[in-house]
């Protein structure tokens, strides 16, 4: 394990620089916005979607340069995604990564910019990266799809409308499991298929890495809800208690915490039989899938 907490040391420093050195510099126009889009996205974050790119770029051999530009990309719309979902419009949240939120520490009409601006340099990032160009395309499209209607942004809609009672769905365990798909594991499933594919992964590699992705996506959220009722804010660096507060429908509060530690336990095994499959059926070294089989077990252990 202290090997596995090296490379995820390194991989979160590699990010950090790269992310440095690519977002626009705080003295460049506009300043305050370029100021509050480097707020929120370095110095804090797991950067567990740039750690399932790597990690899969490692099951396809990927060139890492490739693989900085989608782990870039993928980080710029997940921030993007959360400097939102902390407007008072969404979940009204005043801390994040241990900070006062961009809204809090700028204001909401920044805050709203930073998110914009962050998924437009998200694409421009995919469409100059170092990969052959029918490949990028499939990239872009991969981060599109994730990030639209039918992933996140629609995700987070429905979150919205479960709130006021106003879902097209119910939200028992199949459709809250529908919206944690959609708001979390879309992001999530296209860190691992955008990291393989920016290898050059076949299409068998690419489904059985889908089948491991679709898992610990939903695991991925299932024990988001778990830690906003058992952690602190201290240790999540986020507001605590803030999904009961709000009435949200949540793993938790629709199956109860026995059934979402379980059902978050068994996403990880199906994972691990996800790559289990990559030697027996793709042919793969084992070794290959050693960082995605650390990961999910990371994604369900974690404290925050
Ligand atoms: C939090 O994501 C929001 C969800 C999609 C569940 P993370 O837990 O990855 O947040 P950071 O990036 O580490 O702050
Ligand atoms: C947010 O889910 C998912 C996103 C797309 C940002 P949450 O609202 O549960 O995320 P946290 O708990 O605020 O990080
Ligand atoms: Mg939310
Ligand atoms: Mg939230
Ligand atoms: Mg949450």
């Amino acid at each position: 394990m202290p090997e596995f907490q090296s490379w995820v040391r390194a991989c979160q420093d590699r990010f950090e620089a790269l992310a440095s050195d690519r977002l626009p510099a705080v003295d460049r126009t506009p300043r305050r916005l370029h100021e509050a889009m480097r707020y929120a996205v370095l110095g804090g974050g797991k950067r567990i979607r740039p750690l399932l790119a790597y990690a899969a770029g490692v099951v396809a051999d990927a060139d890492p340069a490739a693989l900085d530009c989608v782990a870039l990309a993928l980080e710029y719309v997940h921030v993007y995604s959360l400097v939102h979902d902390d407007l008072p419009c969404m979940d009204d949240d005043v801390l994040r990564r241990g900070k006062p939120t961009v809204h809090v520490a700028f204001d909401e009409a920044t805050a709203m910019l930073v998110g914009d601006a962050l998924q437009a340099e998200a694409f421009r990032v995919l469409a100059e990266a170092p990969i052959p160009p029918a490949v990028r395309a499939d990239l872009i499209r991969d981060l599109a799809l994730a990030a639209g209607t039918d992933g996140m942004c629609g995700g987070q809609a429905i979150d919205l409308d479960a709130m006021r009672g106003q879902a097209d769905f119910p939200l028992d365990g199949a459709g809250l499991e529908r919206m944690h798909d959609m708001k979390t594991g879309a992001l999530v499933r296209a860190a691992i298929v955008m990291g393989a594919r920016a290898g050059g992964a076949g299409e068998t590699v690419l489904v059985l890495l889908d089948r491991y992705a679709e898992a610990i996506g939903l695991a991925f959220q299932i024990v988001d809800d778990i830690l906003d009722v058992e952690s602190s804010s201290e240790e999540l660096g986020k507001t605590a208690g803030k999904d009961a507060a709000q009435n949200k429908p949540t793993y938790v509060s629709v199956l109860g915490l026995d059934a979402a530690r379980q059902r978050a336990a068994d996403l990880c095994e199906s994972a691990n039989r996800a790559l289990a499959a990559l030697e027996t059926e793709a042919g793969l070294p084992a070794d290959r899938a050693l960082r995605l089989r650390q990961l999910a077990d990371l994604i369900v252990s974690r404290r925050r």
